[in-house]
């Protein structure tokens, strides 16, 4: 099968019946479901008799003591049945999922405005949330206002961390950077993100005989569910079972922020004996959960005149809210990947998390990796314009080499790189180099609208930064008519997870993919699970399913190879038979034959990633198992007297190795763009000076449409091979595309600078580049131009100006209204 040829033509059942399952362009398991509103969430499962509801009180100040809390009016309002509050929980009071700072019901104190205090339970969910929302009275829930922190730059001056600074240093940068030819110094900053999973947070609890609690939750990670909810109710884990068998969309925001609601709906349902559904509303969940950090950055670097850096320092401050979550571990991402796709022999990375009284920010599609990544592309295309040289030239100079020019800052060697040929595939089929020029040309004879290009390449690390995590489990069943079920620990959120598993081993069986089914994802199934993350779930689930496959399948060719006298490697297993010694048997008759002889037709399987290792105090290892490599060219036109932009056209080329499924990678690929090009100019989230999100909905947050996708979009997979051994060579796909629009955020810079042609600096544009940051750039660089000197003299890190933005970046926040 060439995995190249075109995904998009029409697959009948036929045609799955006829491919060999294993890099074919199949449609997604469920996408007829998903299409037709078929498939079933966690919303639509059918509801028990006697289910109940439950909605969230909410904190209305950032920080405060609780000094009474007052819930009679709430009891007597009408339908509700119960009321609970920290007071109520059995066990412990946290669903955070490292550092146990998160309470489930906030106790005494409020972190943050949209913190949950009680939880209302009610006989329909619509009275549960009208009786929730006597929260905002007085007389229910009186505080003592405490000072809140609010936004990164005051954490920052106070120190206030939810953990240590992590600091990753190599080689002498501060000597370099002194002693180079030349010099850049700059912040720059980058906004958060809320997930804006169509399906919203969501669990229904239901109490099973025995003390027993079964929790079906929107989840990435079913087994910390079950693990959070021993933990409140003070049980053991094999009570608590969690089921789920798809999500509408997790990207990170279902990782361990589920937890709150699989621990409020098993705290109702334990409390009530009745089965409990906490659906959050929209704005509910954009009120109470944590998004993508936003960041500040402050940089520093030295060059020569070809723009080879020398030496560089970067402090990340990230927003991590009031407590841990996952931040430690999204840090230490950004931090390991600051390099990108470059050579950085002499480099200082700081990464701090700041502690704020906003939500908790979590994993957002990329975890740290974008952040990390974005300020050194941002930093090279100031160096490129400061030496009015081609931003790519700048940038491929800088690439990851051979020998001592492979080794990353956390001392890992870049063994795989494909940047070098990948980007010349891209540099010739965007024709970038021609369409640069001609832009210049149109640049100088139209005054108000200016079009800018970029190309940005990607290095993404593949494995999870806490080796331990790197395992999974399946259980497959081979069904007397040859049918096959498999199980694995791995969730669905519409990344087609399962239809890749199902394509392993339908293809280890030589089956068609119609053979093969995937059950939901269920902690009593497969235990100890992994989160779904990192986009390791095809790698390790994958990997599992084709461990437990091939043992089966091992039996199957020893029963096949004493009947027809043959060796055991020479029984083939292709379009649905077996084969042996010239006999040819369908599988599901040669199944039942080995039923018959008493042969175990289920098997489990496991997978431990291989490699490797990690030392958290040093900051150094071998995180990650491999690479997975991109580049993307996008070209957008700016309207410089509205601020209004749009991406004309996008050049995708990616690395998906040797591909599962190239209809679904290539749809990873696109998403992820479209995903992250939202985050770079149009989610803008914004908090009041009071700590209130102001955005919490669709009519005030805006992630891309189908309108946003540009009229030419091209988007290839990159003709590889994993070099390591994972699972038919293929590589993860659902992270790494999500830096490529790092190329739309630097087109909208370019073509911001081709407004001021004299200024010789690059735009201080912020990010998300909304057209008030691209009308803020245009403005500032019109005043700074003419007094801005080419070279910064021995600027430290917070005294250039090269980029500083026109508005210090952290008031902005509060000075909101
Ligand atoms: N694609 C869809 N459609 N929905 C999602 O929620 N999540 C992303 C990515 N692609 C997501 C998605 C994130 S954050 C991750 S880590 C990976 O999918 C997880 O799945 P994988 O490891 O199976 O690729
Ligand atoms: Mo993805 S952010 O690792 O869930």
């Amino acid at each position: 099968m060439n995995r190249q040829s075109d995904p998009f033509v029409v697959h009948t059942a036929a045609h799955a019946a006829v491919h060999s399952a294993l890099g074919a362009p199949l449609p997604h398991e469920s996408a007829e479901l998903h299409v037709s509103g078929e498939a079933r969430y966690t919303d639509d499962i059918p509801e028990v008799q006697g289910t109940l509801h439950a909605a969230l009180g909410l904190a209305r100040l950032a920080h405060a003591r609780i000094v009474s809390l007052d819930l009679r009016r709430v009891c007597e309002a009408p339908g509700v049945v119960a009321v609970l509050c920290a007071a109520d929980i059995p066990g412990e009071n946290n669903c955070g999922p490292v550092l146990h700072d998160d309470p489930v019901l906030a106790d005494g104190i409020v972190q943050y405005l949209g913190q949950p205090v009680f939880a209302v339970i009610a006989t329909s969910h619509d009275l549960a949330r009208r009786a929730a929302a006597l929260a905002a009275s007085d007389d229910v829930m009186r505080y003592e206002p405490l000072d809140p922190v609010l936004s990164i730059t005051e954490a920052r001056a106070r120190q206030h961390y939810v953990l240590p600074p992590l600091h990753l240093a190599r080689g002498t940068p501060a000597e370099r950077i002194a002693a180079a030819p030349h010099r850049i110094a700059g912040s720059f900053e980058v906004g958060g993100q809320e997930q804006f999973y169509l399906e919203g947070q969501v669990a229904y609890a239901l109490p099973q005989e025995q003390d027993g609690m079964l929790v079906f939750s929107s989840t990435q990670h079913p087994s910390e569910m079950q693990q959070l909810v021993a933990h409140l109710l003070d049980w053991p884990a094999h009570r608590v079972a969690c089921e789920c068998r798809r999500m509408g969309g997790g990207f990170g925001g279902k990782e361990s922020q589920s937890a709150l609601f699989a621990c409020v709906a098993a705290l109702a349902a334990h409390k009530t004996g009745r089965p409990v559904k906490l659906r959050a509303d929209r704005d509910d969940d954009f009120m109470i959960t944590g998004k993508r950090h936003d960041a500040l950055y402050e940089y520093e670097a030295g060059f020569d005149d070809e723009g080879r850096l020398l030496g560089a320092r970067v402090e990340i401050a990230l927003r991590a809210g009031y407590s841990a979550d996952l931040s430690g571990a999204v840090a230490t991402r950004a931090v390991c990947h600051v390099d990108n796709a470059y050579f950085l022999s002499d480099v200082d990375i700081v990464a701090l998390c700041c502690k704020t009284n906003t939500q908790s920010n979590t994993a957002f599609r990329g975890f740290g990796g974008p952040q990390g990544a974005l300020v050194m592309e941002v930093m090279l295309d100031g160096i490129a314009k400061q030496l009015n040289r081609d931003p790519l030239d700048v940038r491929r100079v800088n690439y990851y080499g051979v020998g001592e020019r492979e080794l990353t800052p956390y001392g890992q060697r870049v063994e795989d790189n494909v940047l070098a040929p990948l980007t010349d595939e891209l540099l010739a089929s965007s024709r970038y180099r021609e369409r640069r020029a001609a832009l210049a040309g149109w640049n100088r004879t139209s005054p108000v609208l200016k079009r800018g290009i970029a190309i940005t390449p990607v290095k993404f690390g593949i494995s999870f930064n806490v080796p331990h995590l790197n395992q999974a489990g399946a259980l497959v069943h081979v069904y007397r008519d040859g049918s096959v079920l498999v199980n694995h620990g791995g969730t669905e959120m519409g990344q087609g997870l399962n239809t890749k598993v199902a394509q392993v081993v339908a293809g280890t069986f030589g089956l068609p993919l119609a053979r093969v089914r995937v059950s939901a994802t269920d902690t009593a199934k497969v235990a100890n699970t992994s989160a779904t993350a990192a986009s390791t779930g095809s790698d390790l689930n994958g990997k599992a399913a084709e461990a437990a496959a091939l043992t089966i399948r091992a039996r199957l060719a020893g029963l096949a190879a004493a009947q027809y006298g043959c060796a055991t490697e020479a029984v083939v297993f292709e379009d649905g038979t077996v084969q042996a010694n010239g006999a040819s048997v369908p599988f599901g008759e040669f199944v039942e034959r080995a039923y018959l002889q008493r042969v175990q037709l289920w098997s489990d399987g496991f997978y431990a990633t291989p490699k490797v290792h990690w030392d958290a105090r040093t900051l150094t290892g071998h995180p990650f198992y491999y690479f997975a490599y991109g580049a993307a060219v996008s070209e957008v036109v700016v309207d410089t007297l509205t601020g209004e932009w749009k991406l004309v056209r996008a050049d995708l080329l990616h690395d998906a190795g040797q591909s599962i499924n190239p209809a679904i990678d290539i749809g990873q690929v696109e998403g992820a763009f479209i995903q992250g090009m939202g985050w770079l100019t149009t989610e803008e989230l914004w908090w009041n000076r009071d700590g209130r999100l102001m955005t919490h909905a669709p009519s005030t947050y805006k992630i891309p449409a189908i309108s946003d996708t540009p009229a030419a979009f091209t988007t290839r997979l990159f003709r590889n091979d994993n070099a390591e051994p994972t699972v038919f060579h293929s590589k993860a796909v659902g992270e790494p595309p999500l830096l490529l629009p790092f190329s739309v955020f630097l087109a909208i810079r370019d073509a911001v600078g081709a407004a001021v042609p004299e200024a010789r600096v690059a735009a201080p544009l912020r990010a998300p580049a909304t057209p008030e940051a691209i009308l803020d750039a245009i403005e500032a660089l019109r005043v700074e131009a003419p007094a801005v000197t080419p070279e910064p003299v021995a600027a430290g890190p917070a005294g250039g100006h090269a980029a500083t933005p026109p508005v210090p970046a952290a008031t902005r926040h509060e000075q909101a209204d």
